[in-house]
């Protein structure tokens, strides 16, 4: 099944989650690679997120695209605006009419608590209750997978996760975390999903 997880977020927005069962002859006929991918498996992985976008939205007008300095793809007249994320064999992607979004799929390993020190502030590291001896790997990369969707909905690059973005106030139940921006003195409710191995977080704002 290769929707893995789909939501209709409102009436402006939409995200889909894709499980990549395809070979890459599948997407080659509908998606142009708009990069230069000579590992195969990324270019499945970067094919699989432009084939999303129209998935979601079929008027997606791919032949549009530009990839800014960033590497952050946009549509100039910001017919959509949109975020891809791919990890293993998963590829994400949220598109919005209206909405700057940023979006981030991760796979649970422990080598995240391994950078815990780089991506979260001491304080945050408190408030989370994060511990150095049985470390939450599944937190962990919910926290992660949550900046870097931040970094996405920023797009602009040049962000240090543990200086500008602060992560406070999750609300397991809603799945929810709201962060402070400071780059542009945002706040942004950050909204993540968990799955068996995997970790789904998307901002819009
Ligand atoms: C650049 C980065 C987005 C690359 O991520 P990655 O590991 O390849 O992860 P993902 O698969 O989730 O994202 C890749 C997609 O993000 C998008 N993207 C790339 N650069 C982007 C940017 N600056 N802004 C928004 N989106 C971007 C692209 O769509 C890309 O896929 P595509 O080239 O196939 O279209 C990101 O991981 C990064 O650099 N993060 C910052 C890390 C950092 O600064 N850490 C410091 C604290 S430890």
């Amino acid at each position: 099944m290769p929707v893995f997880f789909q939501q209709q977020i409102n009436e402006t927005t939409r995200l889909g989650v894709w499980k990549i069962e395809e070979t890459e002859e599948f997407f080659k006929g509908n998606v142009p690679v708009h990069r230069d991918v000579t590992h195969p498996h990324k270019r499945l992985q970067h094919l699989a997120g432009r084939f999303l976008l129209q998935f979601l939205f079929p008027d997606f007008p791919y032949e549009l695209i530009q990839v800014a300095d960033t590497r952050k793809p946009f549509l100039k007249d910001e017919q959509y605006h949109f975020s891809i994320s791919h990890c293993g064999d998963y590829a994400a992607a949220i598109v919005s009419k209206d909405k700057r979004v940023g979006i981030d799929v991760e796979l649970v390993t422990e080598k995240i608590s391994r950078i815990k020190d780089k991506y979260l502030h001491e304080d945050e590291q408190v408030l989370f209750g994060i511990t150095e001896t049985a470390p939450d790997l599944q937190l962990l990369t919910v926290l992660w997978s949550a900046k870097e969707s931040v970094f996405k909905w920023y797009g602009n690059g040049n962000v240090d996760f543990k200086k500008h973005i602060q992560l406070f106030n999750a609300r397991k139940e809603k799945q929810t975390i709201d962060c402070f921006f400071s780059k542009t003195e945002s706040e942004l409710v950050i909204h993540y999903r968990l799955f068996e191995e995997l970790v789904l977080a998307w901002g819009i704002s």
